[in-house]
């Protein structure tokens, strides 16, 4: 079903673009794939190191977001997604940089299968990406909340930061939430992406693909 999604996702590349590469086993699994249209792709932005490295394997080009400019297409999975584009992304850690290449981005064509649609958002724990030293004055602020805060053990961020996975916390207007906890000093991002929701929603299904 990731596979399926990945492949559908092949159709809304153009000659000629420079298309921006999310992380996780359905963006690798859209990775395996652009070997088949590799004369379209004028480069590629990656959102994380582990897929620079994929897509350094395959001979692709990895450019700097900073000397692109936007990007017409960013391809990337999802935690979970509602139809109306909402989605909870960061299971693999690398939320900030992925909001920042969809923020870069004029489209953004999420891939899923289909065990991540849902109705409302928040049965996946939630990440955010902390400056370390924050971890408390963070972890107390999400409490107040109403959410429970747990710290992601052993892991870092390609930015050199940690994330707190936060469960409970009711993510029924999504936007306002993404908002409130991105104020909250020491946080670098969260894994709400409503604010910059994805423009396509790819799922895959048992021998089909909906799109939304
Ligand atoms: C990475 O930080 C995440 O945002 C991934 O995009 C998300 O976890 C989806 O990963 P899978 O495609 O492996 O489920």
């Amino acid at each position: 079903m990731k596979h399926m999604a990945a492949e559908a996702a092949l159709d809304y590349i153009e000659v000629g673009d420079v298309v921006g590469v999310g992380t996780g086993s359905t963006a690798n699994a859209f990775i395996d794939l652009l070997p088949n249209i590799k004369g379209k792709i004028d480069g590629t932005v990656a959102s994380s190191k582990a897929t620079e490295d994929r897509l350094r394997q395959y001979g692709f080009p990895i450019l700097n977001l900073n000397r692109t400019g936007s990007l017409p297409i960013y391809v990337d999975g999802a935690d979970e997604a509602t139809r109306n584009k909402h989605l909870i992304k960061g299971g693999g850690g690398a939320l900030t940089r992925e909001k920042i290449v969809a923020a870069a981005s004029e489209k953004f064509v999420c891939i899923v299968d289909k065990t991540k649609l849902v109705d409302v958002l928040g049965e996946f724990p939630l990440a955010i990406e902390v400056i370390p030293l924050a971890q408390s004055l963070v972890s107390r602020a999400v409490i107040k909340l109403g959410g429970q805060p747990e710290l992601r053990t052993g892991f870092t961020t390609d930015n050199g930061n940690i994330i707190i996975d936060v469960r409970n916390l009711d993510l029924k207007d999504a936007t306002t939430v993404e908002s409130t906890l991105n104020h909250i000093t020491g946080v670098v991002s969260n894994g709400i992406f409503a604010k910059r929701p994805a423009d396509v929603l790819i799922v895959g299904n048992e021998g089909q693909v909906d799109t939304y």
